[in-house]
């Protein structure tokens, strides 16, 4: 794909015969560099020997403040050229409310990507970036939409066309080709490019996106509002014992028992069916009765969001995940049932525009609210649902999603409503876009299934050799650079090739369940993936 929109005049004007010296590493090399819509207000360059510690990472690091004229903020972009370069750009995405994860830029430089990621105007030194209450608001009831544009979308554009034009300034040198990088917001944010800026990545890994944003982050409180509301805490040992249950219950659907379920859609187990019974609990070995109200609960929270009158709004937990991310347990003193910080603090920030609002205000009757003003306000902003993605795949484009089934934050199921919603559009969808299932797999990783090794070789293999991928090579460890065969977790180590959906990974019958080639791709024609559809209002279709 071409860079249609950026040639500056800097790359025009650059000398055929390149040197990569450190000497060009200076803020003046730069000031060709622009984006529309953008004032630069200062650039500093130095050379940094071993970035990020890491030995022999000589790198040119760029750091470009600007502003967008009126709204009143300083954006901060943050470069890594590596004197070692492999002529691609990677843009690096984010996690929750930050933009970018900037501790991810030197171990890329030293696989010789230069690449780029923005702090979109808002703090991004915070180690877990769960809250946006230092910036949401501008003052009590005044949200900063400005910034939110920026989290959304808008900075991640100038990043992109800024760091084009610092690489290619650096090197005098043409980008072979460049890449998005991503998981959960950096996820939605690949999906962003996709459908907002087509042009401007040639391969886009985006993995357990949240997009869909004002669905999934209301349904994300649902486990707080029900406990809230039946005034109950379900305790470590009752979310244990009813995750153990259904595991136990659904595992061996698929043929092969490996400690996770992968026919997630056929598995029906209800934790009404163990209520009233005494249970061991493996977190501490006593036997606890699980209660018929924790019973409840934890049906309501696999069910999904529901209203009085029947409507499904999103869906839930997949069974087999744990209850962790969405029902975190009371810490710092705190009391009572918890919600999850980041949907917390999304309906504190941007919904009742209150940072102080206490969420214990919602109840069956105005929860629904939520999710009804979040996409009324903010669906055009951050949504990130739009399924035609045909100017991505004109120009080119390709793209990877995968999400792990056991996502204990953003439910997976949404994005395989997404990938069919771009196949009602584009028939031939896996022409550019394909999506793998990791079962077992929690949010961008973490579980006891096999994890996707190196998405991004394969997604480059795709780009730059049109090798589209029938499969994604996972195993159960997330780093391989150390002792595969290690027991991960309890879990047992295993490889598996995770397959394109809608065709799923099966056991053949016989063979080491912890080898891949006991495993062979196929349709999916039981169901193990068929989540009901939504209906016109966005609701989930009662089957
Ligand atoms: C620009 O950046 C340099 C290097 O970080 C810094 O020394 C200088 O104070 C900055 N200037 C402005 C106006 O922010
Ligand atoms: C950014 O967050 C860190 C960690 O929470 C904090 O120490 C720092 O003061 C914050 N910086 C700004 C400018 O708010
Ligand atoms: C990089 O520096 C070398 C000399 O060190 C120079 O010849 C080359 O033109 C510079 N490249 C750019 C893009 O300025
Ligand atoms: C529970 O019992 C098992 C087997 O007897 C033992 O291995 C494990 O350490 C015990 N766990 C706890 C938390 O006591
Ligand atoms: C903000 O929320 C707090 C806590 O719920 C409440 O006491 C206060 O009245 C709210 N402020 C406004 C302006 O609604
Ligand atoms: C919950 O699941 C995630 C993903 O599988 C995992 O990383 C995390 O350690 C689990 N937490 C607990 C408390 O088991
Ligand atoms: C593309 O193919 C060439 C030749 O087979 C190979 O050397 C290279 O590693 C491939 N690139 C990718 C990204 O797979």
């Amino acid at each position: 794909m071409a860079h249609k929109i950026f040639l500056s005049a800097a790359i025009a004007s650059a000398t055929a015969s390149v040197s990569l010296a450190s000497s060009n590493c200076t803020a003046s090399s730069f000031n060709d560099v622009e984006a529309f819509g953008t004032k630069i207000l200062n650039i500093s360059a130095n050379t940094v020997s071993e970035y990020g510690g890491l030995p022999n990472n000589e790198v040119c690091q760029v750091t470009i403040s600007l502003t967008h004229p009126g709204a009143g903020d300083v954006v901060k972009n943050y470069y890594a050229l590596p004197l070692s370069w492999n002529e691609r750009f990677q843009g690096i995405g984010g996690g929750g409310f930050a933009a970018g994860d900037l501790q991810d830029l030197p171990g890329q430089a030293a696989l010789g990507y230069a690449c780029g990621a923005t702090d979109a105007g808002h703090n991004t030194t915070a180690d877990f970036p769960s809250s946006a209450s230092d910036w949401a608001l501008r003052a009590p009831g005044v949200v900063n939409q400005e910034l939110l544009l920026n989290f959304a979308r808008r900075s991640l554009h100038d990043m992109t066309v800024m760091g084009k034009a610092v690489t290619e300034t650096f090197y005098g040198k043409s980008i072979q080709n460049s890449y998005w990088s991503g998981c959960s917001t950096g996820g939605r944010q690949g999906l962003t490019f996709a459908q907002y800026h087509p042009e401007d990545y040639d391969g886009i890994l985006a993995a357990a996106p949240a997009i869909q944003w004002n669905d999934f982050l209301p349904a994300e409180l649902w486990p707080y509002v029900i406990q809230n509301v039946e005034g109950y805490t379900v305790s470590a040992c009752e979310f244990e014992i009813a995750l153990n249950a259904a595991i136990h219950a659904c595992d061996g659907l698929d043929g092969v028992h490996d400690g996770v379920i992968s026919a997630l859609a056929i598995c029906n187990f209800k934790a009404s069916s163990i209520a009233g019974k005494l249970h061991r609990c493996t977190l501490n070995n006593e036997t606890v009765e699980f209660s018929r109200t924790a019973a409840k609960i934890i049906d309501m929270i696999w069910e999904g969001p529901i209203t009085g009158q029947g409507e499904r709004l999103w869906f839930g937990l997949t069974r087999g995940t744990n209850f962790s991310g969405l029902a975190p347990e009371a810490k710092d003193g705190a009391e009572g049932p918890q919600p999850f910080e980041i949907t917390a603090s999304w309906t504190k920030s941007f919904l009742a525009k209150n940072a102080s609002y206490d969420l214990a205000n919602l109840d069956y009757d105005n929860y629904p609210n939520v999710r009804t003003e979040s996409k009324l306000q903010y669906d055009s902003i951050i949504g990130t649902a739009s399924p035609d993605l045909r100017r991505f795949r004109d120009d080119g484009g390709k793209m990877i999603t995968w999400h792990g089934l056991a996502d204990q934050l953003i439910f997976p199921q949404g994005s395989i409503y997404y990938y069919n919603r771009v196949k009602d559009i584009i028939p031939d969808v896996q022409g550019f876009y394909r999506q793998f299932y990791a079962p077992g797999v929690g949010h961008c990783r973490g579980g006891l299934g096999p994890i996707p090794v190196d998405p991004l070789l394969t997604l480059r293999a795709w780009v730059e050799n049109g090798t589209a991928p029938e499969t994604l090579p996972a195993a159960s460890v997330y780093e391989l650079n150390g002792d595969v065969s290690a027991v991960v977790d309890g879990g047992i180590a295993r490889r598996q090739n995770l397959c394109a959906y809608p065709e799923v990974s099966e056991y053949k019958g016989t063979g080491d369940p912890a080898s891949a080639n006991s495993y062979r791709c196929k349709l999916d024609t039981r169901g193990w993936l068929e989540f009901p559809t939504l209906d016109q209002y966005g609701n989930i279709k009662n089957q």
